[in-house]
């Protein structure tokens, strides 16, 4: 493994170690609203500092952009942090969580770590030398038919002027797949469709958090991932699709009438950039 992703595995373990133990009594966290259905907890800022310290200790002059306290510094790397991505469902119990951490060097990613702490199970990659579950190498499905294919998403919470269009194209959806599913936490998904067991995702409004270490993984298992018109803006709109090379394709076409204008410009411009 390569020195700079051990160092993000660490920090990613120590994360981990934080969110089991509180997660033994959810009943005593002080959970706030960031916004309508954006919730925080002390959790998700105690392995955020954590994983800073843990990258810091190596790395001081690298820059940081985290979801709970934002950019800092000024470097041609920068650290993309999710201390925990799933925090809905961490605060329920629901066990379907994550710590995403990505490394981008002149805003390409070259190494992602995705670690979900309920099964131990670590996804690594570095740009060029695969993708990983644990010691096992990664290759997305074989699949070649999108209605033999199960595909994951999220639902739009905050984009809610996008329901409209989103709810058509689950619509739409719904009836040329296996089935869809929505587990709750991006990184997570976006590890699925790299280990094969999605065929593919869409999902409008994430940050650069949610989709650096998993976008990562994907392309090193043989993946493609693109914005809801198959190009790269992805980190700057937020709408990201991805699959295999032969889903990505027919998901494609079964999204493109759906999209509206906010979807194709997207919100999330401080990630311009990156990819
Ligand atoms: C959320 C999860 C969820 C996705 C949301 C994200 P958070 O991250 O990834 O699956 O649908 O858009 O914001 O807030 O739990 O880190
Ligand atoms: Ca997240
Ligand atoms: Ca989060």
């Amino acid at each position: 493994m390569h020195p700079t992703l051990n160092f993000a595995v660490k920090a990613a373990r120590r994360a981990g170690a934080i969110i089991n133990r509180a997660s033994d009594n959810l009943d005593a966290l002080t959970v706030r609203h960031k916004s309508l259905n954006d919730l925080v907890s002390e959790v998700d800022r105690a392995a955020e500092d954590a994983i800073i310290e843990t990258l810091k200790s190596v790395y001081p002059d690298h820059a940081i952009l985290a979801e709970e306290s934002g950019a800092s510094g000024d470097s041609e790397y920068v650290w993309i942090i999710d201390p925990l991505d799933g925090t809905t469902n961490f605060l329920h119990g629901f066990p379907v969580y994550a710590v995403s951490i990505a490394l981008a060097h002149k805003g390409r990613i070259q190494h992602g770590v995705v670690y979900d702490p309920v099964h131990n199970d670590l996804y690594t990659a570095s740009r060029g030398s695969g993708a990983f579950l644990n010691d096992r190498r990664l290759r997305v499905s074989k699949r070649d038919k999108l209605i033999d294919c199960l595909i994951g998403t999220g639902f739009p919470f905050r984009v809610s002027a996008e329901i409209d269009a989103y709810t058509a194209m689950f619509k739409d959806l719904t009836t040329k797949t296996a089935g869809i599913r929505r587990p709750g936490a991006a990184a997570l998904d976006l590890a699925s469709v790299a280990a094969g067991r999605l065929d593919g995702f869409w999902e409008i409004g994430l940050s650069p958090w949610d989709m650096a270490a998993g976008t990562l993984l994907i392309s090193e298992a043989g993946g493609l991932v693109g914005d809801l018109q198959g190009e790269s803006s992805y980190m700057e709109s937020g709408s990201i699709m991805a699959g295999n090379p032969k889903i990505f394709a027919q998901l494609l076409q079964v999204l493109q009438p759906h999209l509206t204008a906010k979807m194709k410009s997207g919100t999330n411009r401080p990630a311009a950039g990156l990819r």
